[in-house]
């Protein structure tokens, strides 16, 4: 086993925003290396349990051997959170008391080589978290110059997009890009050294976004979520930038203001009142954290709870 494991952010936050209490079932969505699991399962203190699902096969095997001290309170289950109603029904669990969605990859995937999530070292294209799918080979090779400017421009946010997206184009007509170090040296060449960590984070990002429906499966999940918790049950969410942002914010005003009855009506007719409250809308990692994990800097977690 190779560790050191992930460093988990705002561990404490969670578990005092999940409210842990004796003999409760609570689902961690992103299991990664079960650091929010095993501070749950250390609360629930011999009761209660955690199921962990990730859709990376690599993160389960870790996790299970981090966990298997706690025997069967911990149950691990390779699969996307998308289908997360049905990856409970599948293993008996009708509700739960809590989910933690702790979005992103983990330290395993990104500082991994052989991943291809990495600009800072070389490693084949691939950037899959299930091992699955196109492949970031597949499409910086096949896609056309539009369809990559789109995805670096959607999912990087990145303003050079349509110009970093004709240098692939060009690079690729002498022979496929097969690394992720050359696809660093195109971006590199093309917009030059000024602010180039943070293009070239931007880019790779938008890759790993676009090939794992990063964003269509966080969706998908919270559509299902807040069906599945008890009353009283929680949700906390771990996001780290402006895209992830938008689809938990959305999804929560959509809950909070679930009313569908036009404008011009004096009062609700449509009868759909809030399935849920806010319990913390905005948490950041404290200083201190910050110094020991630098990589927790942009986490940001908000609470939501199901209310009758
Ligand atoms: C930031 S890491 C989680 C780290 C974990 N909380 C810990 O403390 O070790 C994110 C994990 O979520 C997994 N993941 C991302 N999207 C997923 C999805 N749609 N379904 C299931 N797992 C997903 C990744 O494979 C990765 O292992």
């Amino acid at each position: 086993m190779r560790e050191p494991f992930h460093k988990s952010v705002l561990l404490e936050q969670v578990l005092e925003s999940l409210a842990v209490a004796s003999g409760r079932v609570y689902c961690d969505v992103t299991l990664g290396d079960g650091g929010h699991s095993e501070v749950i399962l250390k609360r629930l203190n011999g009761t209660g349990m955690v199921i962990g699902i990730d859709r990376d096969a690599q993160a389960i095997e870790r996790a299970q051997h981090r966990l298997a001290p706690f025997g069967n309170r911990f149950k691990a289950v390779v699969g996307n959170f998308a289908e997360i109603k049905e990856l409970l029904r599948t293993n008996n669990i009708q509700a739960v008391d809590g989910f933690v969605c702790d979005l992103g990859v983990s330290m395993l995937q990104i500082s991994e080589p052989s991943r291809g999530f990495m600009f800072s070292a070389d490693g084949p294209l691939d950037m899959r978290m299930e091992g699955a799918g196109l492949s970031a080979a597949e499409i910086i090779n096949d896609y056309s110059q539009n369809e990559i400017a789109d995805i670096i421009w959607r999912y990087g946010e990145e303003r050079r997009a349509r110009h970093i997206a004709r240098a692939i184009v060009t690079a690729r007509a002498g022979q496929p890009i097969k690394s992720t170090g050359e696809l660093a040296s195109i971006v590199r060449r093309a917009v030059g050294e000024r602010y180039i960590v943070k293009t070239l984070a931007r880019v790779f990002q938008s890759f790993r976004i676009y090939i794992n429906d990063e964003l269509g499966s966080l969706a998908r999940f919270l559509s299902q979520a807040v069906e599945l918790l008890n009353c009283g049950g929680r949700l906390v969410t771990i996001e780290y930038h402006s895209l992830e942002s938008r689809v938990i914010k959305d999804f929560i005003y959509r809950e909070t203001h679930p009313c569908t009855c036009p404008k011009e009506l004096p009062r609700c007719v449509c009868g759909r009142t809030p399935r849920i409250r806010i319990v913390h809308k905005l948490v950041k990692p404290a200083e201190g954290e910050i110094r020991a994990n630098p990589s927790a800097r942009s986490a940001r977690l908000r609470v939501v709870e199901k209310i009758a």
